[in-house]
């Protein structure tokens, strides 16, 4: 089909068809009911189910969007993408190869045994643990610079400055008893830098900043733009840590799902709790999905769906 050429061409139909091609995705899927919030972050339950935005930003700046595009949540482990890539731009390749890992493990987000299986390995950044240790790693001396560095920095990949949300921190911090296991027990392996709970500190607030769906497409679209956010044109990474970060994304971004996900969608994507989606198609533009419906493995049912729509469509996926 002229999809499936596209996908090898790196363009984007015109910008009429795009803009259609998010609409009918949104029409299509907004009745959609499978799935369900999430409840362990008491928070999070409080989510409207009908809840539907859809944005899609290319690397020329061009934005195409349907529904609840402005409604804000909190990242979530999207947000673990983004802590990454500053943390590979501020330490290298080689160093978060070896301090946490770039392998799948093929357990839940939240998988303590999957530490154990791999000698105390907290595996990659896109897990639980590994987004702890991770967070350990940003820059600052103190945990309130490591923060701030963080915040700024995801800032600048969204284009505006991205905020705290106090209540879905306060709640997450105070029913969060297995990320605090899982960082002491990396302590107990010598594999976390920092006090285990401050680090857990700035991973639950980096899961809090409140974003909305254009926002996650602004920051995706800074990853397919090679490190540069194609509506200020600020260069936030470098282009090799932009690839290393979709590479990572391509084998752990969805958890245990992700081999499923490459197979149906065929683009490096994160999900988070809270229903959002980032899916990013490199050199041509990003989605950013939300809607609050998980599946079992707590990625968003109407997210996924509309994701491969657009990904055929439009011809994104990278095979
Ligand atoms: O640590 C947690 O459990 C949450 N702050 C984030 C988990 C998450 O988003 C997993 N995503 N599907």
């Amino acid at each position: 089909s002229e999809a499936e050429q596209r996908a090898f061409t790196g363009d984007l139909p015109s910008v009429s068809a795009t803009a259609r091609t998010i609409a009918e995705a949104h029409r299509r899927y907004r009745g959609l009911d499978d799935g369900d919030i999430a409840d362990y972050i008491p928070v999070l339950a409080e989510a409207d189910p009908s809840w539907f935005g859809l944005s899609l930003v290319d690397t020329g700046g061009e934005v195409h969007e349907a529904g609840d595009v402005e409604m804000t949540f909190s990242i979530q482990s999207i947000s673990k993408a983004f802590v990454f890539a500053l943390v590979c731009q501020a330490r290298s390749h080689e160093f978060v190869h070896e301090r946490i890992g770039v392998n799948n493990t093929g357990l839940p987000f939240n998988s303590v045994m999957a530490i154990e299986l791999n000698d105390g390995s907290p595996m990659n950044s896109m897990v639980n643990a590994g987004a702890i240790a991770t967070s350990a790693l940003a820059t600052g001396e103190t945990p309130a610079e490591k923060w701030e560095t963080i915040r700024t920095g995801l800032s600048r990949f969204a284009g505006r400055s991205l905020d705290l949300d106090g209540r879905v921190y306060r709640s997450e911090i105070e029913t969060n008893q297995r990320n605090k296991a899982l960082a002491r027990l990396l302590e107990s392996y010598g594999r976390i830098i920092t006090d285990p709970l401050d680090s857990v500190d700035i991973y639950t607030r980096q899961c809090s900043l409140s974003v909305t769906a254009h926002d996650l497409a602004v920051m995706g679209a800074t990853l397919a733009d090679g490190g540069v956010n194609p509506l200020t044109r600020e260069r936030v990474v470098a282009a090799e840590v932009a690839r290393d970060t979709l590479a990572l994304l391509a084998s752990c971004g969805m958890y245990e799902n992700s081999g499923e996900w490459l197979f149906e969608i065929g683009l490096p994507a994160k999900s988070g709790v809270s229903g959002g989606i980032v899916a990013i198609a490199p050199g041509k533009a990003a989605i950013g999905a939300f809607s609050p419906r998980l599946d079992s493995a707590g990625n968003s049912v109407r997210g996924q769906r509309a994701c491969f729509d657009l990904a055929r469509t439009l011809g994104m996926n990278l095979f």
